[in-house]
């Protein structure tokens, strides 16, 4: 959970936000300085904790998972305004920045608690997938979601310049003409203009239609497992993915 707020304090910096579950982000209160330092400092808290665990497998996994979540964020600022940005680009950059982290925290939770290993990669597979789908909907909210609703600055992939799934997909099937409206919508931030079109051309309902396979998916990672309590939970969370609001 530290790992994640230190990523969500620097994203807010990179994305420029100014709200973030339901207030005001550190940069936008304290400014950029201090948000780049307390996020700094969560990570360096998160490792200092990890190593006082005794088991130093935690802090060499956890510290893969950093470098994947940086490496995510460091494709997506190399993609910012290409319009060219593909499924297959979309997909290596929400995996590296947003599933990675899930799909650790669920296998590691399977590994501490003595798990077989055929449970700890399908837990890990199981994160992976909602993490997916998870940041796909997260996507969605962003252009179609209400600020108040959703308690985070929305419009901020557009603003800076990140294509995402509803708009790649409504690209990819777009002609020359279509693809011109779309593009002029997406470089002049027109954020009600490109909504409108991307829910009248169905890429919203295909993006949520991949979000929900996803999870479909990730359900299947838990039929091995045996029933318990804590399987049904882990089915309801990826259930949650999609038809969070916020
Ligand atoms: C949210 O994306 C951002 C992430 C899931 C990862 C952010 C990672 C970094 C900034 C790298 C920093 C890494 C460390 C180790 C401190 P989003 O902007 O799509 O989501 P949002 O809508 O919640 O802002
Ligand atoms: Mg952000």
């Amino acid at each position: 959970e530290m790992i994640h707020m230190a990523t969500l304090v620097h994203d807010d910096v990179l994305d420029d936000a100014s709200i973030r579950r339901g207030g005001q982000t550190i940069n936008a209160l304290h400014g950029n300085e201090m948000a780049v330092m307390l996020g700094d400092y969560l990570i360096s808290n998160a490792f200092h904790l990890c190593s006082q665990i005794g088991d130093p497998g935690i802090n060499t996994r956890l510290g893969c998972v950093t470098n994947t979540l940086c490496e995510g964020e460091l494709i997506q600022l190399k993609h910012r305004n290409n319009h060219e940005l593909d499924e297959v680009v979309y997909n290596t950059i929400v995996k590296k920045k947003t599933a990675s982290l899930i799909g650790a925290s669920c296998r590691m939770g399977a590994e501490l608690s003595g798990a077989d290993q055929d449970a700890v990669l399908s837990l890990e597979r199981f994160g992976v997938s909602v993490g997916v789908a998870f940041q796909i909907t997260d996507d969605v909210l962003d252009l179609v979601g209400v600020q108040e609703v959703v308690g985070k600055s929305v419009g901020k992939d557009l603003d800076k310049g990140k294509l995402t799934l509803p708009t790649i997909i409504s690209l990819a099937q777009s002609d020359a003409s279509q693809r011109r409206v779309l593009l002029d919508l997406v470089d002049s931030c027109d954020l009600a203009g490109l909504k409108a079109i991307l829910v009248k051309d169905g890429s919203i309902n295909k993006a949520m239609e991949r979000a929900a396979s996803l999870v479909e998916e990730a359900k299947s990672e838990l039929v091995g497992l045996g029933p318990s309590l804590s399987r049904d939970l882990l089915a309801t969370l990826a259930d949650g993915v999609l038809d969070r609001q916020f």
